[in-house]
């Protein structure tokens, strides 16, 4: 597997507090990172550095070959990478139409995206900000998929949802990265992330402390915080 995301060395943070601390990543082209750890592990951090929304305060970031750690959000943006924020970052007060229209921009038929999330079609004209929990991830995940990146990046999107709806999201998700998507997922629970991952990060206060494929996970011994949570 060629790598496609590398972190060497990765420290960031806010104000005087330091939240990653000298993290090393690869993430394969064309494959399903899950990056998994526990609430405040520094996970959203991780993926803000990634889309450049956050300085590295020591360390590289390097996509595809290049050091991008000084390369603004737009021009990761551009280059395609995209990031389905923690919170879905829609428009809530636009139909679900407008939010896809706006991130399509010139050209791009919203029809494509409709695809892979049917019951979006039956919403167009519906507020965002009044769908179910589970459509609003959908249409958070389908306005990106517009765009057809090349970087996937996706912060808990099975948060605060029915199995069967992050069952469906997993699927799209899986599906993507069969199509040569590389994604880096970004999951706080074991079960549905591993089935869909070939690599495995767990992140813990900061730090990796795993990292390998899903099946060597069962084994290892991770500190008792860590279990207790992702268990
Ligand atoms: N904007 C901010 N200003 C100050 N501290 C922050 C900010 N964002 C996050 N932090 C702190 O950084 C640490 C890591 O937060 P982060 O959001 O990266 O964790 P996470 O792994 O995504 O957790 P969760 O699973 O709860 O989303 C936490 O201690 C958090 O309080
Ligand atoms: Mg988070």
């Amino acid at each position: 597997m060629s790598i496609e995301l590398s972190l060497r060395g990765l420290r960031a943070g806010y104000g005087a507090v330091e939240v990653l601390h000298g993290v090393d990543l690869d993430v394969p082209a064309g494959a399903l990172t899950a990056l998994l750890g526990p609430n405040g592990a520094g996970k959203t951090t991780l993926l803000s550095v990634v889309a450049g929304l956050l300085p590295a305060r020591a360390g590289q970031v390097v996509w595809a070959g290049r050091d991008i750690t000084r390369v603004p959000p737009d021009g990761r943006a551009r280059a395609g990478l995209a990031l389905v924020p923690e919170r879905r970052g829609i428009f809530t007060a636009l139909s679900v139409r407008e939010n896809l229209e706006i991130f399509a921009g010139h050209g791009a038929p919203p029809d494509a995206a409709l695809a892979a999330f049917p019951v979006l079609a039956e919403r167009l004209g519906q507020r965002a900000g009044s769908l179910s929990g589970g459509e609003q991830q959908m249409l958070a995940m389908s306005r990106v998929m517009l765009r057809d990146p090349r970087l996937m990046l996706l912060d808990e999107i099975s948060l605060g949802l029915a199995p069967r709806v992050t069952r469906r999201l997993f699927d799209v998700v899986g599906e993507l990265a069969r199509g040569g998507t590389t994604v880096l997922l970004v999951d706080q629970y074991l079960s549905d992330a591993l089935r869909l991952a070939d690599v495995v990060y767990v992140l813990a206060r900061g730090e990796v402390v795993f990292a390998g494929e899903p099946g060597e996970l069962a084994g290892r011994a991770l500190p008792g915080y860590v279990t207790s949570v992702l268990g």
